[in-house]
């Protein structure tokens, strides 16, 4: 397991939310073991906005699950104000937990469908007995409803009898009742039509600046990302390649699949183009079997057999910026 640098350490020392050396591993039906995270180190300082990026499969939900405990971590750590909370007993963690919510990516299968939208956005408030009476609950309801652009008259609604977008407007209306310090939104918009996906993201971007919460955004989508992010972190196979400000990371990624995610974006730069035909020609390995040294070799035109055998550190190239490549 490698040691944070010290960049790493320096900046962890501001994070809201900060994992250390984090690895989660699934074992699968043929009781293989799945490397969904592998010893990732990032922080996540208050009031930022830190999206996640890569393709499907990379580990992303994982690593936005683990974070916020809702998976256990099979190792490293977490900590949220500089306090370890993998491993706190789950009585001292129930003090944390709604300082830390979630966004859902799927607003029909993350409302439960026998509840009233009034119920499911109290339910938080109930949990953490952050409600006085039920008038007082009911207000607090319509509050959030109007703050996240859901028409008070549908209180006593249920979830089937909105659109996508309006559901996902409960889900963060719900996911905002406690006040969060941090918000882990995981593809709040890509199962949205088209449509209202700019409508769901300006709503998140203005809650951020009236509230003022962190969050870790996580999606697959460049554009979007280019949006809504403060800090970009890029993942391949369960690795962090790289992390940076986000019009650093856009202006000269350093990590070759970065560059590839990039290039993805329609451009009309010709040796991009190259690079990009290049870069597509591997497979993804599998999470199972993952490549020997850089997780990246087997798709990467520039591997050489270093990377074969050795691990790629992340390394520290000024200004926030770190990538974990050989060759750089
Ligand atoms: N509960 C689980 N049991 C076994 N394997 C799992 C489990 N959850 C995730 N995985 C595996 O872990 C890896 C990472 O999955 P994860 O859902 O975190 O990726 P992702 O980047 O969020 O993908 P997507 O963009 O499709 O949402 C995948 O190979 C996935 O199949
Ligand atoms: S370490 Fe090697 S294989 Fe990995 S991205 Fe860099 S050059 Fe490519
Ligand atoms: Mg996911």
């Amino acid at each position: 397991m490698s040691e944070p640098s010290a960049a790493t350490e320096q900046k962890s020392g501001e994070a809201l939310l900060r994992c250390e050396n984090l690895t989660k591993t699934f074992l699968t039906n043929k009781k293989q073991t799945l490397h969904a995270v592998t010893d990732v180190t990032l922080g996540i300082a208050a009031g930022e906005t830190l999206a996640l990026v890569g393709e499907s499969g990379c580990g992303k939900s994982t690593l936005g699950r683990t974070l916020l405990r809702l998976l256990p971590a099979t190792s490293g750590s977490v900590y949220f104000h500089d306090v370890e909370i993998t491993g706190m007993p789950e009585k001292a963690f129930k003090a944390v937990r709604p300082h830390m919510q979630m966004v859902f990516q799927d607003p029909y299968a993350s409302l439960d469908p026998r509840m009233t939208v009034r119920d499911i956005i109290a339910e938080p408030l109930k949990t953490y007995h952050m409600c006085g009476s039920k008038e007082e609950t009911t207000e607090r309801v319509l509050e959030l409803m109007e703050k996240t652009g859901v028409a008070g008259d549908f209180l006593y609604r249920y979830p089937h009898q909105f659109s996508g977008g309006q559901r996902q407007r409960i889900g963060i209306a719900r996911a905002i009742a406690l006040n969060p310090e941090i918000l882990v939104c995981d593809e709040p918009v890509s199962a949205l039509d088209v449509s209202v996906r700019s409508q769901i993201l300006n709503l998140l971007k203005r809650l951020k600046e009236e509230m003022n919460h962190a969050s870790l955004f996580i999606s697959h989508d460049l554009s979007v990302v280019y949006f809504i992010a403060d800090r970009v972190a890029v993942m391949f196979l369960g690795h962090l390649c790289e992390i940076a400000p986000k019009e650093e990371l856009y202006a000269r990624p350093l990590h070759p699949y970065t560059g590839f995610l990039l290039n993805a974006i329609p451009k009309t730069d010709p040796h991009r183009r190259d690079e990009e035909r290049r870069l597509l020609q591997g497979e993804i390995p599998s999470p199972v079997n993952p490549p020997s040294g850089c997780c990246f070799r087997t798709r990467c035109p520039y591997a050489t057999d270093r990377c074969r055998e050795e691990i790629p550190e992340m390394r520290d190239f000024g200004g926030g910026h770190m990538a974990a490549c050989h060759c750089l």
